[in-house]
């Protein structure tokens, strides 16, 4: 983030906190529950947000060297990332070319892939290399039957998917996704950073539940208020639009020392925590001294249930016992306040909405960023 804005962004946080207001929307957003509950709205948010649009996919740190690898599943579709003998990132649809098994599971360094089913094996930029008892196949040549190709774009530190084969993503298309925000993002220097630890879970709660949790700080003062609520002033958050996507910065108590500083000094990175809401299943948390991201995926065709993928990336790997439990410390924050106590509030709301008792709830004025994101999803959607 550029000086000016950070310049901007303090100024603004400072009129807030002396006239205890925060950012607003223009009015109250009604939200319809079904958003929540409906399985044919969950069936087109799947074939579209989740096939259309260029999604972030983790740091480049998730692949951190030649042979590194990593398989997930991408709203029904299994995808294979590679990082190849050349350097470069490439994905795959995690699929066989004999009969349909996933090549790889999980993540690791690996030289080329077996098949577990019957050993056809490929190799990390994704070609057929071997099928055992060719005879048996006449007619099928391996140059045409290596894993399909997925759109992947490594840029800034950034991995970018389009979950679509045969669909084109280039630097233009990327741009014009992120709608000003590409820049921002690329002076945080992302290529940098390690992943220090990752954690997958399935959770009772719509997809969309757990980056509504990231977007306002309303509720910090009372259902954080043995976690965050110490360190960021509750009910007080800048938003601003970038496109389908949004910057949401809510503001820790230290920027108070600030006043005493010259304003070229002034580090709005250092007194905030940032959350980039990618769009569309992505919160990029810029937490001070490292990031935390949070993808969320719905779980089979179920509108109340979600994969939550956490990855934490660190500016360097740690080095010492110290800086290990440094790192840990944080993390254990992090899951503390956003599974047990976020997450946890939603799976009961899941319940809920889907009791049927309630058409719509409400999002207030001071909670902009949610009703952003939750217009994004219905424009997306719907194509209004
Ligand atoms: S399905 Fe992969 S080798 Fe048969
Ligand atoms: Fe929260």
């Amino acid at each position: 983030m550029d000086k000016t804005t950070q310049i901007a962004l303090v100024r603004r946080t400072f009129a807030h906190i002396d006239a205890g207001t925060t950012d607003l929307d223009a009015e109250v957003t009604r939200n319809p529950t079904r958003a929540y509950t409906d399985p044919e709205w969950l069936a087109k948010e799947q074939s579209t947000l989740f096939r259309k649009y260029p999604m972030f996919m983790g740091l480049s740190g998730r692949l951190p060297e030649t042979g590194a690898y990593v398989a997930e599943q991408v709203a029904g579709l299994p995808v294979l990332l590679t990082r190849g003998g050349d350097g470069q990132a490439r994905a795959f649809v995690n699929l066989c070319r004999h009969r349909g098994a996933p090549v790889a599971q999980g993540c690791g360094r690996s030289a080329g892939f077996s098949c577990p089913y019957h050993a056809w094996r490929y190799d990390r930029e994704g070609r057929l290399i071997a099928i055992p008892d060719q005879r048996s196949f006449p007619g099928i040549d391996r140059e045409s039957r290596g894993l399909i190709p997925l759109p992947l774009l490594e840029k800034n530190g950034m991995l970018w998917l389009l979950p679509e084969p045969g669909a084109a993503l280039d630097d233009s298309v990327l741009d014009n996704h992120l709608q000003g925000l590409g820049a921002e993002l690329s002076a945080y220097e992302f290529g940098g950073y390690s992943l220090y630890r990752s954690e997958v879970f399935e959770r009772a709660a719509n997809w969309k539940m757990p980056i509504d949790t990231f977007l306002e700080a309303y509720h910090f003062a009372t259902l954080h208020r043995d976690t965050v609520a110490p360190i960021f002033f509750p009910n007080l958050c800048l938003f601003d639009a970038f496109g389908l996507n949004h910057r949401e910065a809510v503001i820790r108590r230290s920027i108070e020392e600030l006043r005493e500083q010259p304003e070229e000094q002034w580090d709005f990175v250092r007194h905030t925590a940032i959350s980039y809401q990618l769009f569309p299943n992505t919160v990029l948390v810029m937490q001070a001294d490292h990031v935390e991201t949070w993808r969320l995926f719905p779980a089979g065709d179920r509108p109340d249930r979600c994969m939550v993928q956490f990855d934490c990336y660190v500016p360097e790997p740690p080095a010492t016992a110290k800086a290990h439990r440094y790192w840990e410390a944080n993390i254990d924050l992090a899951l503390r306040t956003v599974d047990a106590e976020d997450i946890a509030m939603q799976v009961n709301m899941e319940t809920g909405y889907l009791s049927g008792a309630v058409d719509e709830v409400l999002i207030g004025r001071n909670e902009p960023a949610l009703a952003h994101f939750q217009r994004a999803v219905h424009r997306a959607v719907t194509g209004d």
